[in-house]
């Protein structure tokens, strides 16, 4: 079967937050929309029949996670990531950020520390901070545009007390798909000190065909204190129906992870979530497969783009998704006025890079995942303001 990521859809009407909350995010509305992480895409004609199927029973009432949803995870994990799950080991959420919120309150109490590792997705920051907990930053270590993790200084901000991390894998937004040697040795630091990971894999679906993403607790020991995120909504475009899942495989850890989504009231099943994402899991393969190739397609493009015509911008493509990390240091502006050149004088709504925290100034960070018309004429755009 064919599908058309080239073909234009008017998101207007939609309620979309990507359109509807420009003039708030940037100040005008007259920007195009090149922010937040959900992509212009339709979702996979599996998802969208099994939506209108649902829809057709007119009762949407209080509803269970069946067994066949648990089956279609487990059956993903397996066929995509080489990752074997258990049932036991499933704790549905009804949110992403819920879900971090939750692990990150199941494993430590209020006033304790938990390391992100900056610039990184700005939802970190609120999800620690809203519970009472304290930041600590681990940032990441940057070399001609490449990050890598400071395993030394992530080594002190545990020996200072902090008990967490709250890793990012594949990263938002530099768009690193953490290799096997790095996440061992992330692992044997963490075994070390008896630090919990909590791993948001949102983004791992979308490793790139030349890259490959390892969930953390594939090479994880049975006595590593870890709990995996996961969630259908970015690889398949399912943001707006909230569905996550919280994986703990460690059956203390899994029993504080369900008290607390418990205390907190996220276990409340969506039908259509429900719904969409076990066809997603049992039927989305196909999809996936080409959206990622489209999206290898237009990352290149914007590498070469960028390489032959706009030095100014730097890129280090990325390994996952359609984030885009633009290291726009060599226009010299400081963060405002690099902000407003994008929205005034190019018309395009991106994310600065210092919303993702220390490390993120002179930064942009750009969404890709659209019709490559729109991502070449953000391009033009771009390049007549710096002419
Ligand atoms: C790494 C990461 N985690 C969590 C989230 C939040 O997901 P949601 O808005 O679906 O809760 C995002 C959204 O961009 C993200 O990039």
């Amino acid at each position: 079967m064919k599908f058309d990521f080239d073909q234009p859809i008017d998101r207007h009407g939609s309620h979309a937050t990507k359109l509807d909350a420009r003039a708030q995010k940037f100040g005008t509305a007259d920007v195009a929309p090149l922010w937040i992480a959900d992509m212009d895409f339709a979702a996979p004609p599996c998802v969208v029949e099994a939506l209108q199927e649902r829809a057709r029973h007119p009762i949407y009432g209080y509803t269970q996670y069946p067994a066949s949803l648990l089956d279609a995870l487990i059956g993903w994990c397996a066929r995509r990531h080489r990752w074997t799950v258990t049932r036991e080991a499933i704790v549905p959420v009804n949110g992403v950020l819920a879900a971090l919120s939750a692990a990150l309150q199941a494993v430590t109490s209020p006033g304790d520390a938990v390391i992100v590792q900056p610039p990184v997705y700005g939802g970190f920051f609120h999800a620690t901070s809203a519970c009472g907990r304290k930041l600590v930053f681990n940032p990441l270590l940057e070399r001609d545009g490449r990050y890598t993790m400071d395993f030394a200084q992530l080594g002190q901000c545990v020996k200072d007390g902090a008990r967490v991390l709250l890793l990012c894998n594949p990263h938002n937004p530099v768009g690193r798909v953490w290799s096997e040697a790095e996440l061992t040795e992330l692992l044997q630091l963490a075994r070390r000190h008896e630090l919990a990971i909590i791993s948001d894999e949102v983004h791992g679906d979308l490793a790139l065909p030349d890259a490959r993403h390892i969930p953390l607790a594939t090479l994880a020991r049975t006595d590593d204190r870890i709990i995996s995120v996961v969630s259908p909504s970015k690889s398949f475009n399912l943001q707006g129906l909230a569905l996550s899942v919280l994986v703990a495989s460690r059956a203390e850890l899994r029993a504080a992870v369900v008290r607390k989504v418990d205390e907190l009231h996220l276990d409340g099943a969506n039908p259509f979530a429900i719904a969409a994402a076990e066809a997603a899991w049992s039927q989305g393969d196909a999809w996936l497969d080409t959206l990622l190739g489209y999206l290898a397609g237009t990352r290149d493009l914007v590498a070469e783009r960028l390489r032959t015509q706009l030095p100014a911008l730097r890129l280090q493509p990325a390994e996952a998704g359609y984030l885009l990390w633009l290291d726009c240091r060599a226009l010299g502006t400081d963060d405002h006025a690099l902000r407003d050149f994008f929205v005034h004088h190019c018309k395009l709504g991106l994310n600065p890079g210092i919303d993702f925290g220390p490390g993120g100034s002179g930064f942009m960070r750009m969404n890709i995942g659209a019709p490559r018309r729109n991502v070449e004429a953000a391009l033009d755009a771009i390049e007549a303001a710096v002419g």
